[in-house]
């Protein structure tokens, strides 16, 4: 398993381009089912995830192939309708072909994906959401059996906001006879992008960016050519990376309005931002300032960056809190943390981190994607070396992050780590 080696301590200067975001390529991919024919995903990032989503597919029939950041998907032949525990718990976003296969061939058979590194991660708004657009659901030997004639239109209210529940019924409700309404429905980035490429394929669909999504469903589909938004949260950790090493960073190829909550915060802690048409650029100030946050739905702090503000405060002049109010159990980065230097306590599902002056390379150990990025962020500002082990969970979300930080400054390189 490869680790990533850091001298630390070097400030960050110059200009990175953000890929293209994975959490919407995941939604993409799959959405791809429901139209027969060859539809094209441009700007896809190349990673593992991308790389698992497409063994998944391929399994059922699809021809995919991949050069160059185009992503090119035939769903002409779709003849397999079952997504593995294999794959599902490599990643659970192998849940998203539930919707379109039950859509398309009235039939899915998708493993329950079980919790993940940091906690338990239900899918009953999926199951729900599907079932009252007609479908029959069963759960047996781990897995969720669908099966349906032509969905029908439903009125549906998620209890909670949630992206992959709001993707799922909304792939399924395309191509669902009659009106579905989703209320309560994710307003996350990805989600739009994803009603985007339904739109682009024959969909029609309203309040797209809004909590309350009107699908009108169409008897078929045909296939689309998108542009994939950027990652931003790629963008957001790299613009820690300049913040946190008392930096000048300037991303290319972002869209600054899908970071406003981390822009602002970054701001509070004393960074001057610029904003510009496609572009932000980050100047650390001398002293980074303690900042709250609490990580909640869109246009909220995201989740997917609390780790990495948390290696931020761990730096900071005093003291603050980060709560993250959607996954309450997300805090396995702070033990590692701590084995730099930082003062963190967690109480319930906030830590509280009091700034220390420095931190101190160390080894420590990647649990999840999000707490890579952060011991990675901290390793860049830690005296000393520090050894960044399991870099595979980095690979499942950021591409050539250590090519991009070098081309800041940074002194990284990835090594054959040890085996546990
Ligand atoms: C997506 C993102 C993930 C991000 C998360 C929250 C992808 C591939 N992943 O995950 O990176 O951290 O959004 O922004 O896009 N919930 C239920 N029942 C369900 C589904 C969700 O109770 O059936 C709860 C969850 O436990 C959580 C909340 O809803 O508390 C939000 O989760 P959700 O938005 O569904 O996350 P994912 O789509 O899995």
């Amino acid at each position: 398993m490869d680790k990533f080696v850091i001298q630390g301590g070097r400030p960050l200067s110059g200009t990175i381009s953000v890929s293209g975001a994975k959490n919407a390529t995941l939604a993409l991919m799959p959405a791809a089912i429901l139209a027969p024919g060859i539809s094209f995903l441009r700007n896809t990032p190349a990673l593992r995830d991308v790389t698992t989503m497409t063994s998944l597919l391929r399994t059922m029939g699809m021809g995919i192939d991949f050069r160059d950041n185009l992503l090119t998907l035939d769903s002409t032949v779709i003849d397999g309708y079952e997504a593995p525990y294999e794959h599902v718990k490599k990643m659970r976003a192998s849940i998203y072909v539930l919707g379109p296969l039950i859509a398309r061939y009235g039939r899915a058979k998708v493993s329950l994906p079980g919790g993940c590194a940091w906690g338990p991660r239900p899918v009953n708004l999926h199951i729900e959401g599907i079932r009252k657009l007609g479908a029959e659901i069963e759960m047996e030997g781990g897995y969720i059996i669908a099966k349906a004639g032509r969905l029908h239109g439903a009125r549906i209210h998620f209890d909670v906001s949630s992206v992959g529940a709001t993707g799922n019924v909304m792939m399924a409700a395309s191509l669902a006879e009659g009106t579905t309404l989703i209320e309560n429905a994710a307003m996350e980035p990805e989600i739009t992008a994803l009603a985007g490429f339904l739109i682009a394929m024959g969909a029609r669909i309203d309040g797209v960016g809004t909590n309350r999504l009107e699908i009108q469903g169409a008897d078929e589909l045909h296939p689309a050519d998108v542009i994939t938004i950027p990652d931003r949260i790629e963008a957001g950790t790299f613009l820690i990376a300049g913040a946190i090493t008392g930096g000048n960073v300037t991303l290319e190829h972002v869209v600054p309005e899908h970071l406003s909550a981390i822009i602002a915060k970054l701001e509070d802690a004393g960074c001057t931002i610029r904003s510009g048409a496609g572009s932000l650029s980050l100047t650390a100030p001398p002293a980074m300032r303690p900042v709250d946050v609490t990580a909640a739905i869109y246009p909220g702090f995201p989740t997917d960056m609390q780790a990495q503000w948390t290696s931020l405060m761990s730096i900071a002049s005093g003291r603050a809190v980060v709560t993250d109010s959607i996954y309450f159990d997300r805090f396995k980065h702070v033990p590692e943390l701590t084995r730099l230097g930082a003062d963190i306590e967690l109480k319930k599902n906030a830590a509280v981190i009091r700034g220390v002056r420095r931190l101190t390379g160390a080894k420590v150990m990647s649990t999840d994607l999000r707490a890579s990025a952060s011991l990675i962020l901290a390793g860049l500002v830690a005296s000393g070396t520090t050894e960044v082990l399991r870099v595979y969970h980095i690979d499942r979300g950021y591409e050539a992050i250590e090519k991009k930080l070098q081309s800041l400054g940074a002194d990284i390189r990835r090594e054959a780590g040890e085996e546990f």
